[in-house]
């Protein structure tokens, strides 16, 4: 009987508006792929999809949602890709993604609505696959707003990214680096590197995947 390939691992970067996640991705999995990894890079919220599409207009002040029904849809964004991940994790591919429900519970954290605490956030995602890692690039909130482009984007405001940074504070856990985004980008490449590549090699040796906020 056939064995089936190892699998590949799930990586997620998060961190605030604008903090460099976007390249280090496409940079890491370039570098992957270099190796040999079969790697590809997917971003939450995936705006090619007809939820995404609800998500972008109201990123982009074109509606206004509730913020419960906005929370929803950016996990129901993420719910509509679960078995492709599935699939993908499985059949051996590295699956990098810029966002995932760590930026969905923090960003509504946030807002601080009563009604929408962290653990219910949480719990409505328990059946997504758990990353195997999580790299947090952390940049000050004032660091980021100089950068161009700047405020285009509804939660693009100083005081609100601190709220956030907060937020992201509270859900660190066991598998969770912290990276410095300061740093040139090829400096914070290396370091993502040093945390990435290991956990990959975990992942082709085995290590289970995990539920998320398990
Ligand atoms: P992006 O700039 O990385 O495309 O992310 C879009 C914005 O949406 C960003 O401000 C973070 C926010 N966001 C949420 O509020 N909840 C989520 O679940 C995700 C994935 C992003």
């Amino acid at each position: 009987m056939a064995t089936a390939p190892p699998r590949g691992a799930l990586i997620v970067f998060e961190g605030g508006d604008r903090c460099g996640k976007t390249t280090q991705c496409s940079k890491i999995v370039e570098r992957l792929k270099s190796q040999g990894v079969d790697a590809v890079m997917w971003r939450f919220p995936d705006r090619s999809t007809s939820i995404g599409a609800a998500i972008n207009a109201y990123l982009s002040n074109q509606s206004q949602l509730d913020d419960a029904v906005i929370h929803m849809l950016f996990v129901a964004n993420r719910l509509e890709k679960r078995e492709e991940m599935l699939r993908l994790l499985a059949g051996g591919t590295t699956l990098v993604l810029d966002r995932y429900s760590y930026s969905g519970v923090a960003y509504t954290a946030a807002k601080a609505v009563a009604h929408l605490s962290i653990d219910y956030c949480k719990s409505l995602e328990v059946v997504l696959p758990a990353a195997d890692l999580v790299v947090h690039m952390s940049m000050s909130p004032e660091a980021t707003a100089a950068r161009g482009g700047y405020g285009e984007e509804r939660y693009e405001k100083v005081e609100f990214q601190a709220r956030v940074m907060e937020a992201f504070a509270q859900l660190r856990d066991e598998r969770w680096a912290a990276i410095d985004a300061a740093g040139t980008i090829d400096a914070i490449h290396e370091q993502v590197a040093a945390v990435v590549e290991p956990a990959v090699r975990r992942a082709q040796e085995g290590a289970p995947l995990g539920r998320l906020w398990d």
